[in-house]
Formats: C-alpha cells, sequence, structure tokens
C-alpha cells in the first residue's frame, strides 16, 4: 500500500522544541530526531502545525553511489518532477546528489511549479530517497482572517498544535479562556466538538464573531477549584 506504516516524517527542525515533537508523536506515532525526522504514520500528517510531510521511502543506501543505482533500478516515470533535499548530518552535497538522482528518473524536472515531490534525505548513517506522498495542508492559516485579534490571540499555528495534542478518541474539547477563540477555531477545525467561555464580555463577544460552527462561547468566571461544567461553560 502506498500509504503504509511506517513512511518517513518530517517535522520543523527544532529538535528543543518538545512541543513539536509531541504533536509529531501524536498525530505519527514517531518522535523526531534532531533533523525534524521520524518514522511513523503519514494518516494524520494533512492536519499538522509543525509536522510538514510524509514520505514513502522507495530506496536507501550506505552513500550516494549505492543510492544512485538502487533509484536506477527502480526504473521510475515522473514528469513534472522536484527532488527536496533534507540535509541530516550526511556529507553529501545537495547540488551533485541531487543532480545525479534526478538522472535516474525519466520525465521532465520542474523546479518551481512541481506536480510531485521526491526527498532526498542525506544522514550521517547514510541516505534514503522517497516520494512525498502528503503534505500539512496548513489549512490554519485561512484562520488568520478570523473577525478578531488582540496581543492575547494564540498564533493559529501553535493553537494548532496544542490541539493536534487531543487524543483521536476524545469528540470535545472546553476552553474556559477562550479569548478570541483561536484554540476553539482549530479544534473544531480537525473535526473536535469546541466549547469556550471566557470571563471577559469583549472576549466572548469577539469569539462569537468566528464561524458560527463552533459553539458560542459564554461569559464564564473559570476557577480551577471549580470544575468548569459547575460553572455552566457552553
Ligand atoms: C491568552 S488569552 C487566551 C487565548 C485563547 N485560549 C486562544 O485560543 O486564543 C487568556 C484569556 O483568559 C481569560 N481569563 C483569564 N483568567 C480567567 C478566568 N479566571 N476565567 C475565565 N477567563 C479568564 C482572559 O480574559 C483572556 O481572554
Amino acid at each position: 500500500m502506498w500509504h503504509a506504516h511506517p513512511c518517513l516524517i518530517t517535522c520543523t527542525r527544532d529538535y528543543r522544541n518538545e512541543l513539536i515533537a509531541a504533536e509529531c508523536e501524536a498525530l505519527t506515532g514517531g518522535r523526531p530526531n534532531a533533523w525534524g525526522i521520524a518514522n511513523g504514520s503519514t494518516d494524520q500528517v494533512l492536519d499538522g502545525a509543525f509536522v510538514k510531510q510524509g514520505v514513502q521511502v522507495l530506496a536507501r543506501a550506505d552513500g550516494l553511489e549505492q543510492l544512485v543505482s538502487r533509484v536506477a533500478e527502480l526504473g521510475l516515470h515522473q514528469d513534472e518532477f522536484r527532488i527536496e533535499w533534507l540535509a541530516a548530518g550526511g556529507p553529501e552535497d545537495r547540488r551533485v546528489a541531487t543532480t545525479a538522482i534526478a538522472d535516474q528518473i525519466q520525465g521532465r524536472p520542474n523546479l518551481n511549479d512541481p506536480e510531485h515531490r521526491f526527498l532526498l534525505v542525506a544522514e550521517a548513517g547514510g541516505m534514503a530517497f522517497g516520494s512525498v506522498v502528503v503534505e500539512a495542508s496548513r489549512d490554519y492559516r485561512k484562520h488568520d482572517r478570523k473577525p478578531c485579534h488582540t496581543p492575547s490571540s494564540l498564533p493559529l499555528r501553535l493553537a494548532r498544535c496544542l490541539v493536534n495534542l487531543v487524543p483521536r478518541d476524545v469528540e470535545s474539547i472546553a476552553d474556559p479562556c477562550c479569548g478570541t477563540g483561536s484554540i476553539l477555531l482549530e479544534a473544531a477545525a480537525i473535526g473536535l466538538q469546541a466549547r469556550g467561555g471566557d470571563w471577559n464580555p469583549r472576549m466572548v463577544a469577539m469569539s462569537r464573531q468566528n464561524p458560527d460552527r463552533i459553539s458560542t462561547p459564554s461569559v464564564t468566571r473559570f476557577s480551577s477549584a471549580v470544575p468548569t461544567h459547575v460553572m455552566g461553560l457552553t
């Protein structure tokens, strides 16, 4: 199967960021290494905030020469392709390596507007070549046009990352300090029922201007000592 598990997953590269690692693990089952590469499932890459691509590995080798002959054996035919490069500690030169691999593919490259992307990974212990089968849709960007933002609104990419940490068997979430509703928007975008409250009526009014598939937030004062359902959070 084309989307077989495990595939290579690529993430925004920042190995110090536990949040990115946690998102990758939640969405794909794999933890990224220092280069932002994990082995995992591609099924939920589409929703990713910092998870970027799912790649079906087509060939692996100890070095470039061996990889070139393995890719040649695949007999790939692909028009309008681009080979992307991920330097992960390997010694190879980007231009030399991508050109050598591109020469083994029958078809026209298109670097500016490719119909298909391949990924070439140069690691210290070897190289991998694969086909990008899914990319994160980055659909949280469309919420940049949400009606209201304040300096305290969570950036939408961060909000998407946070809701991606919600276990997949959970159906609804509540944000008791919803502000202008970034979390609510992103939760709804990945199919969660989202409820919100905020003690500031101005915030609630702004959050209510978001698309109406999100439950109308209410003015609610959250106290950590009182469960939100007791407070009538809707
Ligand atoms: C950082 S903003 C929230 C960001 C928001 N979760 C989002 O998705 O963009 C913090 C919000 O918490 C609200 N807040 C702070 N303390 C609260 C409390 N005890 N009960 C309810 N809301 C509270 C503030 O009015 C503010 O709108």
